[in-house]
This record gives structure tokens, C-alpha cells and sequence, in this order.
């Protein structure tokens, strides 16, 4: 049932409806409609302006707070200002059509759940959950920020309430292991679930883009939903090619119309 376009194809609607447990694996592509850059999108992605390994790394953190600091403040007034999509909306609707659905994000925004998802697994951390880069206890920001920074501006961290320290994003750098328990979870999820989606992902970082492999290894049934090809295309059992806001909305009216 290989490659279709936005028709959804009845094989994916029948593993959705016999599924008992169902994963959904998602990367930057799932935000890109709500306004948030992707990292390697030509032009519009974060990469085509930044280095990135020059500033999602604890030693680029060490030699310039302020230049990393500012820019993952630019990076969560983003993530405030933008909206669920209709991508978010689906996977959260979808939710309610099978017995047991975990979402699994490489994403640090919290749109999965501003739209209504209530399991939700963050394998590189997330915008809104700093905490102290020499203690680790947490810190708590007003939503709202004090400023609409913009991209490239420097902003000194604040210091932490514990200890003083420079606090730093609660996400994960290059050279960082994964949350264990986060990726302990997720990998037993992938391992047992009956259905994993693959969705607005590279597919290219590991050891996160080793789960739709390991789904497939334990017999699941694996769609991959992005506009262009990914190294997983050749292994999915079907690619629906197209964005997310689209294709999502789509199936879930297929899979509700069956029920
Ligand atoms: P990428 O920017 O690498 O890939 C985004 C994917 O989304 C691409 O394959 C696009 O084709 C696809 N895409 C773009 N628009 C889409 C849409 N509307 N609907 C569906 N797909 C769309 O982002 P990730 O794969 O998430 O890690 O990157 C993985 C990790 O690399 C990130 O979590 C980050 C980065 O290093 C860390 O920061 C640790």
C-alpha cells in the first residue's frame, strides 16, 4: 500500500481501527504550520540562518549564556505565539478512536499539548521547563515575556533561585543523552505498539529515529506522513506525501466514518 497522495489509503484505516496501541512519532514538520521554523527545511529552516552546533551545545552555552540564552528565548516566544494546527487538533481527536495513543516529539514546543493531547513524551526536552545549569532544579517563567526578543538578540540568563547559577532551556543539546526515563518509555512503546506514525521528521537524528525501526522490527504497521522523501520512506508500509495539516484531518475522518 505504498506511496498515495492525500487519499488515505483503507489498509491504514483498518490498522488504526484494530489497533489496541497506537504511537506517533513527531518532529519539526508537525509545528511548521503553526508559524514555528523547522531545523532543516532549506530557506525557512532555523539552520539556514543559524549554527546550530553553535549554539545548541552545553560548551556554546558555557562561552556565550546570553547569545544561546537569547536565542532560545527568541525560539520560546515563538512557541507562545503560535497556535495548535490542525495537525495537533488530529492527533489529539485521534486519541479518542483508539484505546491507547502515545505521542512521542522530538519537538520542545508544547503544541501537542495545547491541542488537547494528553500523553505526550518529549525525547529532546522542552522550551518551557528551564532549570539551573549547575543544580538542575527548575525554574518558573511568566508565560508572558517581559519583551518580544528578537532573533539574534543577546540575553544574559537569569540567575537561579536556588543556587545562582546561570539558568539554562530544558532542552537537549548535541553531545546530551536523551532523558532516560522519556526514552525508555518511548522505546517501549514503539516496541509494542500495533500502529507507529512517523510524522514532519528527518528521520536523520538518533537515537530518536531509531523508533519507527524498532516498531517495524516487533511487526507494527508504520506510515510515514511528509511532504518529501526521508531515509524511511524505503521501510514505511505506506507514505502518505503531504503536509501534515492536511493529510492528519483526512484520516482521522476516515478512521471516525468506520467506527
Ligand atoms: P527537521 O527540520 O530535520 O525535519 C523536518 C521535516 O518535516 C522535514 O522532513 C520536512 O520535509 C518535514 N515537513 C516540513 N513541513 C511539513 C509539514 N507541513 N507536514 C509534514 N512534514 C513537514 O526536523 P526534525 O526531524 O524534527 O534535535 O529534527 C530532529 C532533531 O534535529 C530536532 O529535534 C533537533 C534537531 O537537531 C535537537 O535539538 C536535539
Amino acid at each position: 500500500m505504498k506511496n498515495t497522495h492525500h487519499d488515505i489509503p483503507s489498509a491504514v484505516v483498518d490498522a488504526l481501527q484494530s489497533a489496541q496501541r497506537v504511537v506517533i512519532f513527531t518532529g519539526a514538520g508537525v509545528s511548521a504550520e503553526s508559524g514555528i521554523a523547522t531545523f532543516r527545511d532549506a530557506l525557512t529552516g532555523l539552520w539556514s540562518r543559524f549554527d546550530a552546533q553553535a549554539l545548541a551545545t552545553p560548551e556554546a552555552f558555557r562561552a556565550h549564556p546570553d547569545v544561546v540564552w537569547g536565542w532560545y528565548e527568541w525560539r520560546r516566544a515563538q512557541a507562545l505565539r503560535a497556535a495548535p494546527n490542525a495537525a495537533h487538533l488530529a492527533i489529539a481527536a485521534l486519541a479518542r478512536h483508539v484505546p491507547e495513543l502515545l505521542v512521542v516529539t522530538q519537538n520542545v514546543d508544547d503544541l501537542h499539548e495545547r491541542a488537547g493531547s494528553h500523553d505526550v513524551a518529549h525525547l529532546h526536552g522542552s522550551l518551557h521547563a528551564p532549570r539551573c545549569s549547575a543544580c538542575g532544579t527548575p525554574q518558573v517563567f511568566p508565560d508572558a515575556l517581559p519583551q518580544e526578543p528578537d532573533e539574534g538578540r543577546r540575553i544574559d540568563p537569569p540567575a537561579c533561585t536556588a543556587c545562582g547559577a546561570p539558568v539554562r532551556p530544558g532542552v537537549v543539546w548535541f553531545g546530551e543523552s536523551l532523558p532516560t526515563e522519556t526514552w525508555i518509555t518511548a522505546l517501549r512503546a514503539a516496541e509494542r505498539c500495533d500502529v507507529l506514525f512517523s510524522i514532519g521528521t528527518s528521520a536523520l537524528v538518533y537515537p530518536a529515529a531509531e523508533l519507527p525501526q524498532r516498531a517495524l522490527a516487533a511487526g507494527a504497521t508504520v506510515v510515514q506522513v511528509n511532504p518529501v522523501v526521508t531515509p524511511l520512506d524505503r521501510y514505511a508500509h505506506c507514505n502518505l506525501h503531504g503536509a501534515a495539516a492536511e493529510v492528519m484531518p483526512r484520516l482521522v475522518a476516515a478512521v471516525s466514518e468506520h467506527l
